[in-house]
């Protein structure tokens, strides 16, 4: 588990960006970039846009989608698009949330994805966590966290009275590598219990075992790691 801490949101997603991009750079293949939604990886994708690389080889994927139109404020795959997709000429494959029920689209999405990972396995996966732990949409106590009927899954979000669709734990975990971006301070606490006790929150779970976890950090968020050096 490598921890990089950046002092402000500014310069992580600067290093975030430069990461992504040197990744690809360093990929000599069609490669595939998992993307998290939420707020956070927002000013990351902006600036990966900006990056010199061959976009073309590139397909972006979504960690997990709220069950929205993608016209919705709430939609992941809007943020993305607005951020990055439509900026690059990388291939998007986004979940179909017009299709169906939410269990039809992510089957539907998983068996997509199956065909677009090279060897069966995401190549970078980008995530966020929340201060409840989750990651992707792998809520804590959620039926998906025990759930391996496929790669990608519909999980009803009891908290949140809503349905949302989430690349599975196997699937997080296949990843050749995760690279968790977490900033602020509302998710000190949360961090702790990740990286200094080891809690099983869903997060903890995805990264435990993971092949290779890169937790990227602003200060604020690493406010409260014990066990880091600085
Ligand atoms: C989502 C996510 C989710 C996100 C965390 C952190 O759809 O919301 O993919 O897992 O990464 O909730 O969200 P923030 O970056 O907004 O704090």
């Amino acid at each position: 588990m490598r921890v990089h801490i950046y002092p402000t949101a500014h310069e992580l997603a600067e290093a975030a960006a430069d990461y992504v991009a040197t990744s690809i750079k360093n990929t000599k293949r069609p490669m595939t970039l998992g993307l998290a939604g939420g707020s956070t990886p927002r000013a990351t994708y902006h600036r990966l846009a900006e990056a010199a690389v061959d976009w073309s080889q590139i397909t972006l994927w979504l960690g997990d989608e709220r069950w929205v139109p993608h016209d919705h404020s709430e939609s992941n795959t809007r943020m993305v698009r607005e951020s990055l997709a439509d900026r690059v000429v990388a291939r998007l494959v986004a979940p179909d949330t017009a299709f169906g029920e939410p269990g039809d689209a992510a089957a539907a999405y998983g068996r997509l994805l199956a065909d677009v990972f090279f060897d069966g396995r995401p190549d970078v996966v980008i995530l966020g966590i929340g201060d409840d732990g989750h990651t992707a949409s792998l809520f804590p106590a959620s039926g998906a966290l025990e759930d391996d009927s496929g790669i990608y899954l519909a999980n009803w979000v009891q908290e949140k009275g809503v349905w949302r669709l989430t690349a599975s734990m196997t699937l997080l975990r296949s990843a050749r590598e995760l690279a968790f971006l977490v900033q602020g301070e509302d998710k000190a606490r949360v961090l702790s219990e990740i990286i200094d006790d080891g809690l099983p929150h869903p997060a903890q779970r995805v990264a435990s075992g993971a092949n290779a976890v890169r937790w990227m950090l602003d200060e604020a968020a690493a406010s409260k790691l014990r066990t880091i050096r600085r």
